[in-house]
């Protein structure tokens, strides 16, 4: 039987979270810290995934009831509803075998779940043959994580796909290859998993309340983000490190941030960064820190300190890929 692998990249946001599921643009980076999955078809009537990252093991489900189900743990219902969605909209039928792995624990925000559904969708089609250009993938995968979970912007799955540092506008309208210098940058974890889907929940009912107010703040959000783009292209890192501080109060505003995301900016920022944000959601996962390459050591130590851990990853990483011997 042949196996098809493929490998896609995680992510981390550096400017415009929240404020993008509702329109405006961000820029997120895919990181070298990568997913695999492994496809195998069989002639069998049945779906089967190893993930131990996650601990799935010997999950086996029904190739006819793959999509909606709730019962599902979350690693296998991103595997699930990607090959539902995959063999409806192409009108295939077969057995499988998948297998998942991570270079890095689904703990860290990096957008595991939106990795795992690009590595399958893309793996099926070189399986089965389906030609998806990167849009077609990408909509496919976007379907796939709001069947899921209901929310979300789609900005990690384009990092998965197209790697690189992007300008993303919901939902994929815009999709902008940034041409920048290596960003140096220094990358803590508070050790505490933040729940995604719950905190843009909670930012949607705050802009319920306070419409005007949540509206203003996130076009504020857009313009930091539109400067911070300039700033990124002419490698003007303090500029940089002052717009992270912004957004930073912004997010604040939006009241994502925490104690220990807070902590761990300040500690950064007293070593001598140029600036620092949370990344991402919010709630806990990692903050990133803008920094002068002489004292990533110093503000390497300032983030243990505090109580966090420094994340050794590189930016700008490749996208999807073929990692099949074929
Ligand atoms: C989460 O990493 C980033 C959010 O903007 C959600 C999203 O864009 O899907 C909060």
């Amino acid at each position: 039987m042949e196996k098809v692998e493929i490998s896609a990249p995680g992510k981390l946001m550096l400017f415009g979270e929240h404020a993008v599921v509702y329109g405006s643009p961000c820029i997120v980076t895919a990181v070298d810290q990568r997913i695999r999955v492994s496809v195998i078809a069989d002639s069998g009537q049945s779906l089967e995934i190893e993930a131990p990252d996650v601990g799935l093991s010997g999950c086996l489900l029904e190739i006819d009831s793959l999509k909606n189900n709730n019962d599902l743990p979350k690693g296998a219902r991103f595997v699930a509803t990607a090959v539902g969605n995959f063999f409806d909209g192409f009108g295939i039928r077969s057995g499988l075998k998948i297998k998942t792995q991570s270079d890095f624990s689904s703990e860290f925000g990096f957008g595991s779940s939106s990795a795992v559904t690009v590595g399958v969708i893309k793996a099926l089609s070189e399986l089965f043959d389906v030609k998806l250009k990167d849009q077609e993938l990408f909509n496919l995968s976007y379907k796939t994580v709001l069947d899921v979970q209901g929310v979300g912007s789609g900005f990690d799955l384009a990092a998965a796909i197209w790697g690189g540092t992007l300008w993303f506008i919901g939902g994929g309208k815009t999709v902008l290859p940034l041409k920048i210098e290596e960003v140096p940058i220094v990358v803590g974890y508070t050790g505490i998993k933040a729940d995604t889907s719950a905190l843009v929940r909670q930012v949607a009912g705050t802009k319920k309340e306070h419409p005007e107010a949540i509206t203003k703040i996130f076009e504020a959000i857009a313009l930091g983000v539109q400067e911070a783009k300039n700033a990124l292209e002419k490698g003007n890192w303090p500029r940089v490190g002052e717009l992270m501080n912004i957004n930073q109060g912004l997010l604040e505003a939006l009241g994502v941030n925490t104690r220990e995301l807070s902590s761990l900016i300040h500690a950064c920022r007293e070593a001598g960064a140029f600036g620092a944000k949370l990344s991402g959601a919010g709630g806990g996962d990692c903050m990133i820190a803008l920094i002068d390459n002489q004292i990533k050591v110093k503000v390497g130590e300032a983030i243990t300190d505090a109580g966090g851990r420094v994340l050794r990853v590189k930016l700008g990483a490749e996208g999807v890929r073929d990692e099949s011997n074929r």
